[in-house]
């Protein structure tokens, strides 16, 4: 499985240990930046990884910035995606099984590595229910291909 990556500078780091941790469990990653702790604008990476998720070249994304606010709302932007903001486990959990999110937004200002880790294992490891909750992302993607 690979899972694509991104983040702002207030939570490169954070991001970089996720990489490592990733890569330990055997996962595939795809770092699309950013590469410092140097001042980014965090739309420029969430549509990047969304761009990367929508073509189905990931499986997964996961994007981090400070409260995980700035590119969950970016990257929901894009046709697609279901970028959901889990700064707890109960969230990861129904991101997953009720919203088949395919993009994971943490925030590195909100979350410590220890939580973002199980965050992030919670995640992947949780499968979609499908039946009466994919009828209602096919409300969402109505939504989305009427859209001006
Ligand atoms: C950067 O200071 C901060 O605004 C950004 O990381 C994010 O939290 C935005 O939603």
């Amino acid at each position: 499985m690979k899972i694509a990556l991104g983040s702002d500078h207030a939570s490169f780091e954070l991001k970089e240990y996720i990489k490592v941790e990733l890569g330990k469990m055997g996962y595939a990653v795809n770092d699309l930046g950013a590469d410092s702790e140097k001042s980014v604008d965090y739309p420029d990476y969430a549509i990047k990884v969304a761009k990367e998720v929508r073509a189905k070249k990931s499986d997964y994304g996961i994007l981090f910035c400070g409260s995980g606010l700035g590119m969950s709302i970016a990257a929901n932007k894009v046709k697609g995606i279901r970028a959901a903001l889990c700064n707890d486990l109960y969230l990861a959990d129904m991101a997953r099984r009720h919203n088949n999110a395919n993009i994971l937004v943490m925030g590195g200002r909100v979350v410590g590595k220890g939580l973002a880790l199980e965050i992030l294992k919670k995640f992947l490891n949780t499968t979609f229910e499908g039946g009466r909750h994919q009828d209602r992302l096919d409300k969402i993607t109505k939504i989305e291909e009427n859209q001006i």
